[in-house]
C-alpha cells in the first residue's frame, strides 16, 4: 500500500488553489524501480547493520564550551599571479578531538572541519586542485556560486577516492557574497557533509560599501557524537527528517565565547544537514545587509530574529551598545514538522515529534567601540528586479511512503529506508533524466509548491534567484526586500514564486537542501542551453 504523507489539513490549505486536484494526486506513484535502476540505491555510504538499538550519545558536558572564538583558517593563495587564486583541497579523515582524550574520526578538507575559509576578488580566477582521499567517490560544490556547469562537481562527474582533478573558474563582477563548498555525490552527500567536510567562501568586491567594518564570521555546523565519540551513521529517523546531532557548532566549537567591539559586520553559514536556525542575538536588535548573494540593495533595521534554512548565508551589522553587555547567539526552537514513524505511515493521525530544542551558539561579550562610529550606509548597492518571465514552471515537493516496505523498521535502525520517497513533481531524482530545458538568459519564474508537512528549503544551483512573493493559507505575500538568494524555505501548503535567469549553459541541479531528502530524491535537473 502507497500512502503520501501530507495531512488533510496540507490537503485543505492548497485546494482552494486548484493544486489538490486527482492529476498530481495521481502522479504520486511509488516506483521503486527509479533508485533501483541505476544500482545505486546500496552502494556508497557504508553499508552499517540495521540495528534497532539507539545509539548511546555523548552528553552536552563531554565536549568543552567556553572555549575563545576563532576564526574560519584561510586557504593560503599559492599563485603569484594577480587575479589568480589557486590552492589544494585535499578531503581525508582526519581525527579531532571533541571529547577530551577521545579521538573523533571525521572527513575533513585540508585536515580541518569546517574546512579552510577561500576569500577572492570578484574577477578573479580559482584554480583548485582536489584530492579525494576518502573512501568513498566525491566531488566539491561551489554552492551558490556561478561557475561553468563542468566546473560545479556535479554528481555526475565523480572524483574517485585516490583521484584527483582541477576545478577552475572566473568569478564575476556582481558575484561578492557569502557562499560555501561541500560534497555532491549522490546518495552521499548527508554523510559526508555531517561526517565534517563543508567551508565557507567569500567573494569581494572592490567598491563594498562596508569594508570599513570588522567583519566576523560564524560556520554554524551540526554534530551528532556517540559516547565513544563516534560520529554514527544515519537511522530511518534521519533519512525522514533529516539529521540533526546533539551539537550545534560554530566554527567547529561548542558555545564559544566571542568578544565584540564596537560595531561589526557578521557572516553567518547554516551548514547543516537540516538544522534550521531561527537566529536570536540575546534579543537586541540588528541590521541584515545581505543574503545568500551578497549585500541587499539597503540594510533591513530592527530585526529582532532571523530563520536560517539549511545552506542559507545572511549578513548582519551588529552594534555593540553604549555599555558591555554580555548576551547569548541562540538557535531557537522552530517547528519544522518534525515526523514520527508513526504519522509517516498514518497510524496515528497526527502525531508528530516535538520541534528540536533552542540551542545556545555563542557567548558574547560586548563592548562598546572606543571611537564614534560611522551609520550605516542608506544604500549598499542596486539590486534591479528580474524583470518579465518569458516561462513559467512549477516544481512540487511531496513524500511518499510505501507503508508495506516500511512495516516494522525500527526507527534506530541504521539504515536507509526503502519505501520512502521524497519527490519533486512526483518523481525521484534520476541521473540520466532532464526535468526542464531552459534558454541562456531568459527569465524564467518558478512556482514551489510544498504539499507535504514539513518544510523543505529549495535550492538551484549555478545562479541566485529572487524571491517575488509568497502565498499560504490563500494570502499572497509579496516579497517585501529585494535580494540575491539561492536558497529558500517553503513551508507546508506554502508557494514561494522566484524569477530566475541562468547565465551560463549546462546542466544544473534543483533539490530540498535538506540532505537526507536530496540524497532520498528530492533533487532534478535543469539543462541551460
Ligand atoms: Cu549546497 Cu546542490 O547544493
Ligand atoms: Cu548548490
Ligand atoms: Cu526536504
Amino acid at each position: 500500500m502507497t500512502a503520501s504523507t501530507f495531512s488533510r489539513r496540507t490537503l485543505l490549505r492548497l485546494a482552494p488553489l486548484g493544486l489538490a486536484g486527482p492529476a498530481w494526486l495521481q502522479a504520486q506513484t511509488f516506483n521503486p524501480g527509479a533508485h533501483g535502476a541505476h544500482g545505486a540505491m546500496n552502494h556508497g555510504a557504508s553499508p552499517s547493520p540495521a540495528s534497532a538499538r539507539p545509539v548511546a550519545l555523548a552528553p552536552d558536558s563531554a565536549v568543552p564550551s567556553g572555549r575563545d572564538w576563532r576564526g574560519l583558517v584561510p586557504l593560503a593563495n599559492t599563485s603569484g599571479q594577480p587575479g589568480l587564486f589557486r590552492a589544494r583541497l585535499v578531503a581525508a579523515p582526519a581525527q579531532v578531538e571533541f571529547i577530551p582524550g577521545r579521538k573523533t574520526t571525521v572527513w575533513a578538507y585540508n585536515g580541518m572541519t569546517p574546512g579552510p575559509l577561500i576569500e577572492v576578488n570578484e574577477g578573479d580566477t580559482v584554480e583548485i586542485e582536489f584530492e579525494n582521499r576518502l573512501p568513498q567517490p566525491s566531488t566539491i560544490h561551489w554552492h551558490g556560486l556561478p561557475v561553468p556547469a563542468d566546473q560545479d562537481g556535479n554528481p555526475m562527474d565523480l572524483v574517485a577516492p585516490g583521484a584527483r582533478r582541477l576545478y577552475r573558474y572566473t568569478l564575476p563582477k556582481g558575484s561578492a557574497g557569502t557562499y560555501w563548498y561541500h560534497p555532491h555525490p549522490h546518495y552521499m552527500t548527508a554523510e559526508q557533509v555531517f561526517r565534517g567536510l563543508a567551508g565557507g567562501f567569500v567573494v569581494r568586491a572592490a567598491d563594498d560599501p562596508l569594508r570599513g567594518l570588522p567583519e566576523r564570521h560564524l560556520f554554524v555546523s551540526d554534530l551528532r557524537l556517540a559516547a565513544d565519540g563516534r560520529i554514527p551513521a544515519n537511522t530511518v529517523m534521519d533519512w525522514m527528517n533529516g539529521r540533526e546531532g546533539q551539537f550545534a557548532l560554530v566554527n567547529g566549537l561548542l558555545r564559544p565565547v566571542v568578544a565584540q567591539q564596537g560595531t561589526e559586520r557578521w557572516r553567518i553559514w547554516n551548514a547543516c544537514n537540516a538544522r534550521f536556525l531561527r537566529l536570536r542575538l540575546g534579543g537586541q536588535a540588528f541590521a541584515q545587509v545581505g543574503t545568500d548573494g551578497g549585500l541587499l540593495g539597503a540594510p533591513v533595521q530592527g530585526l529582532t530574529e532571523l530563520l536560517l534554512a539549511p545552506a542559507e548565508r545572511c549578513e548582519l551589522v551588529v552594534a555593540a551598545g553604549g555599555a558591555p553587555a554580555a548576551w547569548e547567539l541562540s538557535a531557537e526552537s522552530y517547528d519544522r514538522g518534525l515526523m514520527s514513524l508513526q504519522h509517516m505511515m498514518g497510524e496515528a493521525g497526527e502525531r508528530r515529534l516535538p520541534p528540536a530544542p533552542r540551542r545556545v551558539l555563542a557567548h558574547v561579550r560586548s563592548t562598546p567601540a572606543a571611537a564614534p562610529q560611522p551609520a550605516l550606509p542608506a544604500a549598499l548597492r542596486p539590486i534591479t528586479p528580474l524583470g518579465e518571465a518569458k516561462v513559467q514552471r512549477q516544481v512540487l515537493f511531496t513524500e511518499v511512503m510505501d507503508m508495506d516496505a516500511m512495516h516494522g523498521l525500527s526507527e534506530h535502525a541504521q539504515q536507509r529506508p526503502q519505501g520512502m520517497q521524497f519527490q519533486i513533481n512526483g518523481q525521484v531524482y534520476d541521473m540520466d533524466r532532464i526535468d526542464f530545458t531552459a534558454r541562456r538568459g531568459e527569465v524564467e519564474q518558478w512556482e514551489i509548491i510544498n504539499a507535504s508537512d514539513m518544510d523543505h528549503p529549495f535550492h538551484i544551483h549555478g545562479t541566485q534567484f529572487q524571491v517575488v512573493e509568497r502565498v499560504i493559507d490563500n494570502q499572497t505575500v509579496p516579497e517585501p526586500v529585494l535580494a540575491w538568494r539561492d536558497t529558500v524555505n517553503v513551508r507546508p501548503a506554502e508557494i514561494v514564486r522566484i524569477k530566475l535567469a541562468q547565465d551560463l549553459p549546462g546542466l544544473r541541479m534543483f533539490h530540498c537542501h535538506v540532505l537526507e531528502h536530496e540524497d532520498m530524491g528530492m533533487m532534478a535537473h535543469l539543462m541551460v542551453k
